[in-house]
């Protein structure tokens, strides 16, 4: 079937976190919502169907968890990375979050401490810091408009004895670095060599960008596997993050007790009932819808980076290489941080999230979803450079 991404749908009183909340979360109910990440796309048929025929059914008890999920997730990463993950291996979860939370609650003492590479997704900063954990910042090298790891800063983190975790964003949100076999591979092994967890969120891993290929985390290497937890959504690829699936997938049979234990101790081990079907749905029916999502979302990338170097070459867009979320690198703009979001968020309408909230390296830079139809987009850009005119 045909999806038609160019759309326009109304989100407006919808419970929707980024169109409702967006006076709360980003400064001006009048702004354009591309904030939080999800799309202003509809799921696939197949998961609408699905829900639609669970509607009819009328009664929403309590779920039961089958182990559909556990096929579901073998077939989709063999299908979409090449690499077979054991069914075992797979604890179905509310959400990669919670993933996160559960994790430092079950390794982790206070005083602990993560590596995380800011600029990086904010919960991430958020849940070291709500557990009164001590944050490891391995940030990220910013050269020639690329961010790369630094080796260096990361071995020294993790030899530290009191570096327990490191959460890694592979791919990256916010500056949408798809990272090599050998980068991944590195960033194993370091962990690995000093008993340092490693959490692998890789919730933006079908979001692969022109023709660039994901590599999940240690799969392949028993002893890398054993010191790492690979975490895996549909929710992002096919707009579903309201719905709350995901899987935690841990290899090391230890490890994974201990994380089932914690779960449970958090009361966390149930599920919206729409939750799993539209999960199972995702990874087994859902295959073209990607297929058209990722050549639409490249055109929007496309169009973005034309659009500012043809008519704001002071906004410069970090080139993507995965991820719907675009880290705009303003610095030649000369404002300062406030100043610089007021442009965004009040002046030209556009809600954007702060880069300073990915960590003090991000002040410079906005981040700007762009899941969302061509003509929002364009309708965004065509704001921003009306103020733009006026000001540079
Ligand atoms: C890197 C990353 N991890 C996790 C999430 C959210 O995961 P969940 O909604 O499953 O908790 C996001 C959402 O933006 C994300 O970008």
């Amino acid at each position: 079937m045909h999806y038609d991404f160019d759309q326009v749908i109304c989100r407006k009183n919808t419970n929707s976190s980024k169109w409702d909340n967006v006076k709360a979360r980003v400064g001006n109910a009048d702004a354009i919502p591309m904030w939080v990440a999800d799309g202003d796309f509809v799921a696939p048929d197949p998961i609408r169907r699905m829900l639609e025929e669970r509607v009819r059914h009328g009664i929403f008890g309590y779920p039961y968890r089958t182990d559909a999920f556990r096929s579901a997730t073998k077939r989709w990463i063999l299908k979409q990375h090449h690499v077979e993950l054991q069914e075992e291996w797979m604890v179905f979860t509310t959400g990669v979050v919670p993933i996160i939370y559960t994790m430092i609650q079950a390794f982790t003492e206070p005083g602990d401490e993560i590596i995380i590479q800011q600029p990086v997704y904010h919960p991430f900063i958020h849940a070291i810091r709500d557990h009164k954990r001590t944050l490891s910042n391995n940030a990220l090298r910013y050269e020639n408009g690329r961010y790369t790891i630094d080796f260096e800063d990361l071995a020294q983190r993790a030899a530290r004895p009191e570096a327990k975790l490191m959460v890694f964003c592979n791919p990256h949100n916010p500056v949408g670095r798809c990272w090599s076999k050998d980068e991944v591979d590195r960033v194993a092994r370091i962990c690995a060599e000093n008993n340092v967890l490693l959490i692998s969120d890789e919730i933006h891993s079908d979001l692969m960008l022109f023709g660039n290929r994901h590599t999940p985390a240690a799969i392949g290497n028993k002893a890398l596997e054993d010191n790492t937890v690979l975490c895996y959504a549909p929710t992002k690829t096919f707009n579903i993050a309201g719905l709350r699936g995901s899987c935690a997938v841990i290899p090391n049979p230890a490890i994974r007790k201990r994380f089932e234990y914690q779960l449970l101790c958090n009361n966390s081990v149930q599920e919206c009932l729409f939750s799993l079907p539209a999960y199972v749905t995702a990874y087994t029916q859902c295959d073209e819808y990607l297929e058209q999502l990722l050549p639409y979302l490249e055109g929007n990338v496309t169009y973005l980076d034309a659009y500012l170097r043809a008519h704001m070459p002071k906004i410069r867009l970090v080139r993507p290489e995965a991820t719907f979320l675009m880290w705009l690198d303003c610095t030649a703009l000369g404002l300062d941080k406030d100043a610089l979001y007021d442009f965004f968020i009040n002046r030209c309408l556009v809600g954007i999230s702060k880069g300073e909230g990915f960590g003090a390296e991000g002040e410079q830079f906005v981040r700007m979803n762009i899941a969302c139809p061509r003509a929002t987009l364009e309708k965004a850009l065509q704001q921003m450079l009306h103020v733009y005119e006026q000001c540079f």
